[in-house]
């Protein structure tokens, strides 16, 4: 007897959608209703319950903790566990029993409206950062629930659009950090997404949440539509979508596709269990009344302290705080911030600090504020001037630049990376007056910096950085913390770079992913394209090296790798020390290094620690489309350890024997296949001589040409390899083979 057996068909059917835009069904005293909510850096609570789903400006005040473009700078999954556990109080507060997030999908393009919300370009350092921030919500019982699942990278036609991307790329690119997150974090919900797969509804899509996601995987959660992702709610059923939100009133629906046989019942049982199981848990979650709203925003501030991104220097930062130079601030964004995308993440702060008033308030001698230009974007000549004004007046200016607000949101894409001209032909003319200039950035997606970087002596990529970011970007500008962000997406010299670019956003109900897996650094360092700054970097005030590497095979397919990094400059700062896997291949079949660990370490001046990383198979795996598996080929390949994809500073060979699989082969199978299988080689091996001829010495260019031909194919080449023969010996293999297995 379970909790469901006392449900009517009725009342399981109400259970598996909404009761509205933020609450699942109760049902008398079996299950409560449960409270959902945004998600991801803060939590979004509209104040009645069933408000809809417009409100999204009208939420209470939380938290504004910096939006993941920002955190993912961080490279820190500490970090990203305590402030899920702090969203998870927040939680608990608001009466939320699920937070909606992390958002975990792959920054394919700079123009992804929603980037802002999103990790990394790299699967592995999303994966990490994701499930810590999974962890951590639910070290609290709360639930978190990780979203889009899958293949959402892009705003456009986000409802419609077929994602068509090859199995081998989904594999490699767009499923892992999903997979490491289920597999390691057992996250309580899964959100599917909007779009499609290669035709397919995600929401629709039985081997999606079905047959990866529980059969292989293991996830034993519940997985809730995309807010209006549901087309056919009993098709959605059957594929393994339990929960669809909000309701679109179809119970009736469900109850009759049961009745006349349609949809099995046992189905909708599977999903209602679900539902129960999630109820379960978020039972045993802590309650609070409150949180100490000046403790989280210390830890907001701590964050955005971690995730600006310091991509330049000539050694104008830090600034001195108590030196008698004048210092100009220059940009609105240095008084009206911008710190949060928007869309249904947007969170209303419980305090909001700006770097103009931080820095008043820390430097000894007053600077002097010009607001430069409009935040729309808008040429304001007036504007421009006085802040020229301003800066031939001071020996240091401090320049804001970055996105209007509303050039940034989920729900559409972007079409350019630059910056507002009105700003870049203001910089140009703060930096012939002023002979220092040091740009902070505020952008949720990367911005192009390539033609006007040559005017600023210093550039702090400030993302957008949450409810503290202005008193975080002073804090590092004055040096009271060293920065420590690095990047985790390339920063393109231009946009027709990018290699999704030809492709994105597709057209006539499709995106073509046909970049593959050369995403992001995949396919700069693939193919030695020029970056602005390539992924992983990132400076701090002190400098870091790299020493003794040591790479030792620990079991089969098994490798630690260790390497000591040490501070050899004159402030405490921190270090990310990144291992990449490396495959020199001349022409390359998979990309030439991939990112396969991280750790970051904070050093005293001259003090140094040994990073420790593990290889198994997996990380030098490749999906093998034939094999539809993982597959670790024999073989030489690199472990390199450095400070970014561009800046490798220590490297060693290592060998793989392979994972040992021996494949099977039939007539189809081609001539080589046949003389690089072990068993095959040998069945072949007489034919190859027959009648004292060496084929392979007849003539080598033949042989080249026949190494391609599946071997029933050469029945027409009148060398005595007839149909039966090949039966013959695909039979032989075929019985060695067993033989040998057994
Ligand atoms: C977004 C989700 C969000 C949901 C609820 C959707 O439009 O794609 O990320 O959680 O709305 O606000």
């Amino acid at each position: 007897m379970t909790e469901r057996d006392d449900l009517t068909l009725e009342e399981k059917a109400s259970l598996t959608s909404g009761s509205g835009t933020w609450n699942t069904e109760g049902v008398r005293d079996v299950v409560r209703p449960l409270t959902l909510s945004d998600g991801p850096h803060g939590i979004r609570r509209q104040p009645k319950r069933d408000t809809d789903a417009l409100g999204i400006h009208d939420s209470l005040p939380a938290t504004c903790f910096p939006p993941a473009v920002g955190l993912g700078s961080s490279w820190d999954p500490e970090l990203a566990f305590t402030i899920g556990a702090a969203l998870a109080r927040e939680a608990s507060a608001l009466g939320v029993d699920v937070v909606l997030g992390p958002g975990i999908n792959i920054k394919r393009s700079p123009l992804c409206g929603r980037n802002f919300e999103y990790f990394s370009e790299d699967p592995h350092l999303t994966g990490v950062m994701g499930a810590a921030v999974v962890e951590g919500i639910q070290s609290r019982g709360v639930g978190a629930c990780v979203k889009h699942f899958a293949v959402n990278n892009q705003e456009t036609d986000r409802m419609r659009v077929s994602a068509d991307v090859d199995e081998r790329t989904l594999r490699e690119i767009y499923l892992p950090a999903f997979e490491h997150i289920v597999r390691t974090a057992r996250p309580y919900t899964v959100m599917c997404s909007y779009n499609r797969i290669n035709g397919v509804y995600a929401s629709q899509n039985r081997w999606l949440l079905t047959e990866l996601l529980r059969g292989e995987w293991g996830f034993d959660g519940l997985v809730m539509s995309d807010w209006g992702a549901v087309n056919d709610r009993a098709a959605a059923l059957e594929a393994g979508l339990d929960l669809e939100m909000p309701p679109t009133g179809t119970d009736d629906e469900i109850v009759a596709a049961v009745r006349d046989g349609r949809l099995p019942e046992e189905v909708l049982d599977t999903a209602v269990d679900r539902l129960l199981t999630l109820a379960g848990r978020v039972e045993a979650a802590e309650r609070h009344e409150d949180w100490d709203a000046d403790e989280h925003h210390e830890l907001a501030r701590e964050a955005a302290r971690a995730s600006a991104v310091l991509l330049k220097n000539d050694g104008v930062l830090p600034l001195d705080p108590d030196s008698p130079q004048r210092v100009a601030v220059i940009g609105e964004l240095a008084r009206t911030p911008r710190y949060q995308g928007n869309g249904s993440s947007h969170v209303v702060p419980t305090r909001l600090d700006d770097a103009w008033t931080a820095l008043g308030d820390a430097l000894a001698s007053e600077p002097v504020f010009a607001a430069g230009y409009r935040l729309d974007g808008a040429p304001d000549d007036d504007l421009a001037a006085e802040a020229v004004r301003a800066a031939a007046g001071a020996d240091v200016a401090l320049v804001f630049l970055g996105l209007p607000d509303a050039a940034e949101s989920e729900g559409f894409d972007r079409t350019t990376i630059d910056l507002p001209e009105p700003q870049v032909a203001l910089l140009r003319e703060v930096a012939a007056a002023c002979p220092r200039v040091v740009v902070v950035l505020s952008n949720g997606g990367v911005v192009s910096v390539s033609e006007w970087e040559d005017a600023a002596s210093a550039i702090l990529e400030g993302w957008l950085l949450g409810q503290a970011g202005g008193s975080a970007i002073a804090d590092l500008l004055l040096g009271v913390v060293s920065p420590s962000g690095r990047l985790t997406e390339t920063i393109p010299r231009r946009l027709s770079d990018v290699p999704s670019h030809p492709h994105f956003p597709g057209s006539d109900g499709h995106v073509v992913y046909g970049e593959g897996r050369y995403v992001g650094y995949r396919h700069y360092d693939t193919f030695d394209r020029d970056v602005a700054y390539p992924f992983g970097h990132g400076l701090t005030y002190s400098r870091f090296e790299y020493s003794d590497l040591e790479a030792r095979e620990t079991g089969e397919n098994e490798w630690t790798v260790e390497a000591t990094v040490t501070n050899a400059g004159d402030r405490y700062a921190q270090e990310v020390a990144q291992l990449y896997v490396a495959f020199d291949e001349d022409r390359p079949t998979r990309p030439r290094r991939e990112l396969r660990g991280f750790a970051k370490v904070g050093l005293e001046p001259g003090a140094s620690s040994r990073v420790r990383f593990t290889l198994t198979a997996r990380d030098i795996a490749y999906w093998s489309v034939s094999r539809h598996d993982w597959r670790v080929d024999p073989g030489r390949f690199a472990v390199e350890v450095g400070a970014s994809s561009r800046d490798i500073r220590l490297r060693a060979e290592l060998e793989t024997p392979g994972d040992g699989h021996v494949g099977t082969l039939d007539g189809m199978s081609t001539l080589e296949e046949w003389l690089n299988h072990p068993i095959g080689a040998e069945v072949l091996g007489g034919l190859m001589t027959a009648g004292g001829r060496d084929f392979q010495q007849v003539d080598s260019v033949l042989f080249n040409l026949a190494l391609g031909v599946p071997l029933i194919k050469f029945r027409t080449f009148g060398i005595g390899l007839t149909a039966e023969v090949v039966d013959e010996l695909v039979e032989t293999v075929r019985r060695r083979q067993a033989e040998a297995s057994r």
